[in-house]
């Protein structure tokens, strides 16, 4: 391992209180490609994902089924993993937080909390919304709703350990100033600060109404606030990678990793993360998604019908990391079908079909030398693939996706200037060159899908017969090209 760059990103740990549903395969996706982007490049990976199983929600809806929250947990945090199979996701670890070592890890955090005084003994009165998990102040509540998310309040008084979360507004706002893509997109960043600079007040880290929790260290009445708990999870999942380089979440739980957990983590001398990086909410065709509103997309039946990397694809494709996206099943199939199928698809069929029909299978030698007129396909390659790097270090990875749909349709555009098919039986030589800076192309676009449509992306390796996976320009080896199917047939609307 030694020399190794580390990479350590997490999804957010889910509520066990319902199935899985688009938003949440979206979140882990975005994660999912980050750990295949740094793996491609020789990174000592690790990538986290879990379930967040303790807390007033867990519990209430585990008494609506009439079953332990325990049970619950079991059951739902098993179809969150199945799910994740199914969508490809490589995680290292999926860390439930009712695992013992994240049992007893939490209460090591709140044990040093209480140890560097920043906890004291009082009494909370006050807004909560169990199903954000969340306080509200006075000024946030509007007739018994959380303005903010649209979630039922209700008045809480109990006695409760508090954080001094007040105490850490300006190591906070410097942490902000001097890290400037700590928090990303930038917008959310400049809402943090706004926050904060608004003035923080302490926190409440203990219940003591329910029992659903992480035992209080020495005080067993209480029991951890979930996010005390959740969050440190991040840190139990690995503590050999710590800190974590990105936290990938939704906007919706922006203020619990960008002011509470940096906070709870200066609080006990831990670093911080690299970068907190929040996209925007999925809307079913621009409908806010509810159990209430049986309007929740589930993925499983898209995964039956268009298979894992198309849809893999439209999520990250449709809307860029930050902006919300409108869920639609026509736009899915439209941006399929140009994009994957006109596009992608289009290329590697008619160039494998070429070199099968007049190459007799052969992937040419590398050309002895580049001529000028292919100079510029060559260049664009640089360009596409510098352009590349650029959006994925900056956790832009739908404009990522994009730059390789954009090269793509170069090497579309040299195949059909180049014209292979009237130099067949002509020019054997050009013929050779033709299709072997095709080809190169072909892997290098390829190469750069791996992360986003792995199924795809090995298939078309695999016939190229690359297993370097290089994310660089001109590694083709001759060899024979292997099989590969039609990847991406156009689908028909009805
Ligand atoms: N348990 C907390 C996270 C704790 S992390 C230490 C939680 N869980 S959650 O299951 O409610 O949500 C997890 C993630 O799913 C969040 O990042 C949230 O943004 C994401 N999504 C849930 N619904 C979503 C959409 N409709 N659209 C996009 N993402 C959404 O919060």
């Amino acid at each position: 391992m030694t020399g190794q760059t580390k990479y350590y990103v997490t999804s957010p740990m889910y509520y066990v209180n319902g199935d899985p549903h688009i938003g949440h395969a979206y979140t882990t996706i975005l994660a999912d490609v980050m750990a295949r982007y740094h793996r491609l490049q020789g990174d000592n990976v690790r990538f986290l994902t879990g379930t967040d199983e303790h807390g007033l929600k867990v519990q209430r809806a585990a008494e609506q089924r009439g079953v332990e929250p325990k049970q619950m947990a079991d059951e739902v945090s098993t179809t969150f993993r199945a799910l994740f199979d199914r969508l490809g996701l490589s995680y290292d670890r999926f860390i439930r937080t009712t695992d013992e070592d994240h049992v007893s890890s939490a209460s090591e955090m709140a044990r040093r909390m209480v140890e560097s005084g920043d906890i004291y003994k009082g009494k909370y009165e006050g807004w909560y919304s169990a199903s954000d998990e969340a306080y509200y102040d006075e000024s946030e509540i509007e007739d018994g709703i959380a303005v903010a998310t649209g979630s039922a309040v209700e008045w809480v008084a109990e006695e409760s350990y508090f954080f001094r979360l007040s105490e850490y507004q300006d190591r906070l706002l410097e942490w902000y100033e001097d890290n400037p893509d700590c928090i990303l997109p930038e917008s959310r960043r400049n809402e943090v600060i706004s926050f904060v600079e608004s003035g923080l007040q302490d926190l409440s880290v203990s219940r003591t109404t329910f029992d659903w929790g992480i035992p209080w260290p020495s005080d067993p009445e209480h029991v951890l606030y979930v996010w005390l708990d959740a969050l440190n999870s991040y840190f139990t999942g690995s503590i050999a990678h710590w800190p974590a380089d990105a936290h990938i979440i939704g906007k919706d739980i922006l203020r619990f990793h960008a002011v509470y957990w940096p906070a709870f983590l200066m609080s006990v001398d831990l670093p911080l993360p690299n970068h907190i990086v929040a996209h925007g909410w999925w809307t079913n065709e621009g409908t806010k998604m509810g159990k209430s509103k049986g309007n929740v997309i589930d993925p499983v039946p898209l995964l039956d019908k268009y298979g894992l990397d198309p849809f893999r694809f439209y999520l990250i494709r449709e809307s860029p990391v930050g902006q919300d996206g409108r869920f639609s099943e026509t736009r899915l199939v439209e941006r399929y079908n140009t994009e994957l199928a006109n596009n992608i698809g289009n290329l590697v069929n008619r160039t494998f079909s070429m070199v099968r029909s007049y190459l007799d299978s052969e992937i040419p030698k590398m050309p002895f030398v580049m001529l000028d007129k292919d100079r510029n396909l060559s260049s664009r390659c640089l360009i596409h693939l510098r352009e590349y790097r650029d959006h994925m270090d900056a956790y832009r990875m739908s404009k990522a996706l994009s730059t390789v749909i954009s090269l793509s349709t170069v090497v579309n555009r040299y195949l059909q200037d180049r014209k292979p098919w009237k130099l067949a039986g002509e020019d054997e030589v050009r013929l050779k060159e033709v299709l072997y800076w095709i080809l190169d192309a072909i892997r290098l676009v390829a190469v750069m899908l791996a992360p986003f449509l792995p199924e795809t992306s090995s298939g078309i390796l695999g016939a190229l017969d690359d297993d370097l996976q290089k994310l660089e320009w001109g590694y083709l080896n001759p060899g024979v090209l292997g099989e590969f199917g039609v990847p991406f047939p156009r689908i028909e609307e009805d």
